[in-house]
């Protein structure tokens, strides 16, 4: 099926963001609940077609989690294999008593007091009535309550759970905005609503806490030293060699994800000059903190740059996937060159992506 896809913003005088939400709460949410945008995007829902939504993390492309043909369409349009399961967005924790089988532990429901609405995606054992489409098969599902006001909004107008990956053709870079989505997506999808630029820029968290201890699938926006800090326990991260045959530990793991159509290396700050080298006969796009930029001379075949702080490692993720977009679009540009930050805290997240981006296998 062909759309004309539309683009579709909220009335909403300023901008709509977490703090925003914190701030005014039910209040705001039941202001948008009006909104025509917002309206539109319910509807079509209901009726079980997608909507692309802003989320605090990156875009979902979003269906009734709960509606088999709907949920189709969602894997349809993003060419995403059928084996990778969703996330499930909720807009009130009463919603997530009707998706799990079991009661919600101690440790989900401190993770829940703290991080939701937020970037925390938690595995649960998943209730029958959740469609197997949803949940790629597997007896749990994911759920989280995303902390964006208009996908608050969609959901609680709506009443429905939604099932939403980030809203990018499978295995490209996830989109931040609007346009990221429009250019992957038109004619696939039938709107999208526009709520700015994504705050944080990567996805969330995933966290299985399933055995006896928990484990981060997915590094995200809630850092583990935060999850560790609450449950005053260690947090693993999921290291698992993925077998490309077998699913995988977290299915969807297996396959290339986030990266450009070009080439993209990533080089620390100690071995620049053996990437400069390297790159002699290329054109290049450069993505470096100004630290180590200090340490370039000017050389001519650098054809973009972009330069960021290794004090704020917060800000690369929130920029990662635009520029990695931005540069594979630029004609100039054959190779794109990013540098290694430190993997701590929300740096953990952001070179998950990028070792990601890097891997061509
Ligand atoms: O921030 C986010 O999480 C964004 C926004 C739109 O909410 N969504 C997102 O969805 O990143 P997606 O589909 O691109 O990534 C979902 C991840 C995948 O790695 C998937 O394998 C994992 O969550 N996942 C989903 N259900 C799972 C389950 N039952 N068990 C293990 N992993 C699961
Ligand atoms: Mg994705």
């Amino acid at each position: 099926m062909e759309y004309q896809t539309k683009i579709l913003k909220a009335e909403y005088n300023g901008e709509l963001n977490s703090s925003i939400l914190k701030e005014r709460g039910m209040d705001l949410l039941q202001e948008l609940k009006k909104d025509p945008a917002v309206i539109k995007a319910a509807e079509l829902l209901e009726k079980g077609e997608t909507t692309a939504l802003p989320t605090e993390t990156v875009y979902g492309l979003a269906a009734d989690a709960m509606n088999t043909e709907a949920v189709k369409k969602i894997f349809t349009a993003k060419g995403r294999p059928q084996d990778n399961p969703l996330i499930v967005h909720i807009g009130e924790e009463k919603q997530l008593t009707s998706l799990i089988r079991d009661e919600i532990s101690l440790k989900a429901q401190l993770l829940i007091d703290r991080f939701w609405p937020g970037p925390l995606t938690i595995i649960f054992k998943k209730n029958r009535l959740v469609p197997d489409i949803t949940s790629a098969g597997l007896d749990t599902v994911a759920v989280r309550m995303p902390a964006h006001p208009l996908i608050l909004a969609v959901i609680q107008l709506s009443g429905l759970v939604l099932a939403a990956p980030s809203a990018n053709t499978s295995g490209y870079p996830s989109p931040t905005n609007a346009e990221h989505v429009y250019s992957d997506l038109k004619g696939k999808i039938p709107l999208i609503l526009d709520g700015g630029s994504s705050e944080l820029g990567v996805e969330s968290t995933v966290i299985d806490l399933s055995g006896d201890k928990a484990l981060v699938l997915r590094p995200g926006g809630i850092t583990r030293e935060k999850i560790s800090e609450l449950l005053e326990e260690e947090i693993a991260l999921s290291s698992k060699k993925i077998d490309k045959k077998t699913s995988a530990p977290a299915p969807g793991m297996k396959y290339r994800h986030y990266a450009p159509e070009k080439k993209l290396y990533l080089f620390s700050p100690d071995n620049l000059n053996n990437i400069l080298e390297q790159a002699e006969d290329k054109n290049i796009a450069l993505i470096i903190s100004k630290e180590t930029k200090l340490k370039v001379e000017n050389i001519k075949n650098i054809k973009a740059v972009e330069i960021f702080s290794r004090k704020n490692p917060a800000e690369l993720g929130r920029k990662l996937y635009a520029l990695l977009r931005k540069f594979d679009r630029n004609q100039e540009v054959e190779e794109i060159y990013i540098e290694e930050i430190k993997d701590k805290g929300i740096g953990e997240a952001v070179m998950n992506r990028i070792y990601k981006a890097c891997d061509r296998s």
